[in-house]
C-alpha cells in the first residue's frame, strides 16, 4: 500500500511508521488518521513484522497534534464524531494492536500527539522533545484519550496540573522522564537507533506471547474487564501454542528459542 502522509520502511522485522507531513509539524488531520489505521493493519497482518515503531519526520516534530485548521468550525456532532472516529482508528487501535508498538518521540508531542505516543505500549523520547496536552487553551479538551491515558501513566494530579495548565503545562524530555510518562530520553541522532535496538530485542521473543502479554496488561485499565482473569485466561492459552513448546524445549536442550517461523 502507498501512503501521502506516511513513510514506511522495516528493518528486519521492525516496521518504521514515520509520519511524515513536516511542514505541518505532522499534525494528525483526516487522511493522515485514515492512513494510520491502514498502515497499522497491514503490520498487524504482516507475519514478518514483530514490533512497530511510530515516529515523526524532521527535526522539530513527532506530531504537533490533531490538525487544528481542520477542526475549527466543526459543529457539535461533528466533534464527537472526530473525538469517537479518532479512537477507533487510530489510538485505541495503537494500544490492542496485538504486536508490540514503541513510540519513538522525536520532538513536540502536543494534543494528539502526545495522545498517540501514550496510546504506543511504550516510549523513547530524544533530547529535544516537549511534551504537553494544549487543548484548553483552544477551549476543547483532549478528545483521543488523554484524559485517561495521562491519568493512568503518570497519576490524576499531575495529569490534572497538565492537562488544567494547556500550552504552559508542557514538559521537556527529561522531565517526562522523571513522570514516568516516557522509558528513555536519549540524544536526538540516537532516538531511532536506540529504539530500534529495543525493537529487536523485543522482536526475538515469541509473538504469541508478546500479543498475550499486550491483552492482559490492557485488560486492567479497561473498565469492567478484570485484569487478574484475563492474564489466567492468556497465560493457560500460551500453553496451546507451538511458540510455548519450542521456548520451553529450548530451554530444556540449553539452546536459543526460534520463533522466526511463528
Ligand atoms: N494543527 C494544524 N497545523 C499545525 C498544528 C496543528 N496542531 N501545529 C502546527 N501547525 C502548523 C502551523 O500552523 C504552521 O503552518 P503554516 O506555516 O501553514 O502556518 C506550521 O505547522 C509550523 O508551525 P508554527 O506554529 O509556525 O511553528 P512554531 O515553531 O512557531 O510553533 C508549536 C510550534 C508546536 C508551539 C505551534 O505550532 C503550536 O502551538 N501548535 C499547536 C499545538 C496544539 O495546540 N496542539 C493541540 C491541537 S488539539
Amino acid at each position: 500500500m502507498s501512503y501521502t502522509n506516511l513513510l514506511v520502511a522495516d528493518d528486519g522485522a521492525i516496521r518504521v511508521i514515520t509520519i511524515n507531513r513536516p511542514d505541518q509539524l505532522n499534525a494528525l488531520n483526516r487522511d493522515t488518521i485514515n492512513e494510520l489505521d491502514g498502515a497499522l493493519t497491514e503490520a498487524e497482518a504482516d507475519k514478518n513484522v514483530r514490533v512497530i515503531i511510530i515516529t515523526g519526520s524532521g527535526i522539530k516534530a513527532f506530531v504537533a497534534g490533531a490538525d487544528i485548521k481542520e477542526f475549527a468550525h466543526f459543529s457539535v456532532e461533528e466533534g464527537k464524531a472526530l473525538s469517537a472516529d479518532g479512537h477507533k482508528k487510530l489510538f485505541t487501535h495503537v494500544e490492542r494492536l496485538n504486536k508490540p508498538v514503541i513510540a519513538a518521540v522525536n520532538g513536540f508531542a502536543l494534543g494528539g500527539g502526545l495522545e498517540l505516543a501514550m496510546s504506543c505500549h511504550f516510549r523513547v523520547a530524544s533530547e529535544t522533545a516537549k511534551l504537553g496536552l494544549p487543548e484548553v487553551g483552544l477551549g476543547v479538551i483532549p478528545g483521543y484519550g488523554g484524559t485517561q491515558r495521562l491519568a493512568q501513566l503518570v497519576g490524576k494530579g499531575k495529569a490534572m496540573e497538565m492537562i488544567l495548565l494547556g500550552s504552559t503545562g508542557m514538559i521537556p524530555a527529561t522531565e517526562a522522564l522523571q513522570w514516568g510518562l516516557v522509558n528513555h530520553v536519549v540524544p536526538a541522532e540516537q532516538l531511532l537507533s536506540t529504539t530500534l535496538e529495543l525493537a529487536g530485542k523485543i522482536a526475538r521473543n515469541s509473538p504469541t506471547a508478546l500479543g498475550a502479554a499486550i491483552r492482559a496488561v490492557n485488560a486492567g485499565y479497561e473498565p469492567g474487564t478484570n485484569g487478574m482473569q484475563r492474564e489466567i485466561e492468556e497465560f493457560g492459552k500460551c500453553f496451546g501454542t507451538a511458540d510455548f513448546k519450542e521456548g520451553t524445549m529450548a530451554f530444556m536442550e540449553k539452546r536459543k528459542a526460534d520463533f522466526t517461523g511463528s
